[in-house]
């Protein structure tokens, strides 16, 4: 495994890390053996970061990353990124919802505390949740402060909430099909030492080239009514499929292993889901090798040429 600094902190975290959204009913593994295993492969494999939220399972995918941590003693020297909904970012509803994040990862403090996404209905200021945040970065309750999907005026703005502390990460969407975190986001970011996280990097298993659109699965889970599994999104998105699987033959990977190495050397951390052991090694080797630049410009000028579109019905 191969490490890198996370943005301004000073944590060294693995170049993968692991997606633990996958313990909950919307992905459907609520097995405590099996998340463990998961949680115990993702760490054999040399994963230290391991992005979680209180909104996963309300509260079942923390409690299963935080017991797995203790059971293989493995909270030293593991990243722990959680969320607070931006639901309850209301000030004394960031303090109530940290503390039950921390009581159920059952640790001292929370490494990196995100907010999940922005309050888009409640009109609560921006100051007042960020500040609530500094405030348990002062506590110790949390170590740092991360945002998740927001634009980047609303992102400068949270920033300047603060005063004793900075917003250390941006977690966004962001994968071979779903790019729109290059505009603005990832420069941004860049010129500010903001790590970047990348969510859904295998969009949602699309990209690993398992899904064939003339045979989808009558999905039960969270792709159930995702635009992306449309068959005619599908159907185009198997031309990026089939050349991450001419440039994996190449390097002896495979294309979803390909998919994770493109954003891995674009710089940004990649948190791909795994619902099992087998999942989770395979997508921790998509580090320690590398795709040349030309390939990931072909994968690119692909990708630029697909007219995905979230119109279905
Ligand atoms: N901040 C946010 O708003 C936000 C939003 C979404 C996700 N996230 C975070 O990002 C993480 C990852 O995103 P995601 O879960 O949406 O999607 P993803 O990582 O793109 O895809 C995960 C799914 O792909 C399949 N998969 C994973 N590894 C595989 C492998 N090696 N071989 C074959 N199939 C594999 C699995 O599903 P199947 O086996 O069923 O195909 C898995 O559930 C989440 O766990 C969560 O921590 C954050």
């Amino acid at each position: 495994m191969e490490y890198r600094a996370f943005g301004k902190t000073g944590l060294k975290v693995s170049r993968v890390g692991l997606g633990a959204w996958q313990f909950s009913d919307a992905w459907g593994v609520m097995d405590y053996d099996l998340a463990k295993k998961t949680i115990a492969a993702a760490l054999e494999a040399g994963i230290n970061f391991i992005d979680t939220a209180a909104v996963y399972g309300r509260g079942t995918s923390e409690t299963h990353v935080g017991k797995a941590l203790r059971e293989l003693r493995a909270r030293e020297g593991t990243v722990i990124a959680t969320k607070v909904p931006g639901d309850l970012l209301r000030a004394g509803d960031v303090v109530k919802a940290a503390r039950k994040s921390r009581e159920r990862l059952g640790v001292d403090v929370i490494d990196i505390m995100q907010v999940h996404w922005p309050p888009c209905w409640y009109n609560v200021p921006t100051c007042e949740y960020m500040k609530a945040l500094e405030g348990l970065v002062k506590e110790g309750v949390i170590r740092y402060i991360g945002v998740s999907n927001f634009p980047v005026k609303l992102l400068e703005e949270a920033r300047q909430c603060l005063s004793t502390t900075d917003v250390v990460s941006t977690q966004n969407r962001y994968n071979l099909i779903e790019r729109e975190a290059e505009k603005e986001l990832l420069p941004y970011a860049e010129r500010n030492g903001i790590q970047v996280i990348a969510w859904s990097p295998l969009a949602k298993g699309l990209l690993t080239g398992k899904y064939n659109p003339d045979d989808l699965p009558r999905f039960s889970d969270v792709r159930a009514n995702d635009p992306l599994y449309a068959p005619d999104n599908v159907r185009q998105i198997m031309r990026l499929v089939q050349a991450l699987r001419e440039i994996g033959d190449k390097h002896g990977r495979t294309p979803g292993q390909v998919a994770l190495n493109w954003l891995i050397k674009a710089g940004v951390i990649p948190i791909p889901g795994a619902k099992g052991p087998e999942q989770v090694i395979s997508n921790a080797a998509s580090v320690g090798w590398s795709i040349s630049d030309d390939e990931a410009r072909r994968l690119a000028e692909i990708s630029d040429s697909l007219n995905i579109s979230y119109v279905t019905w």
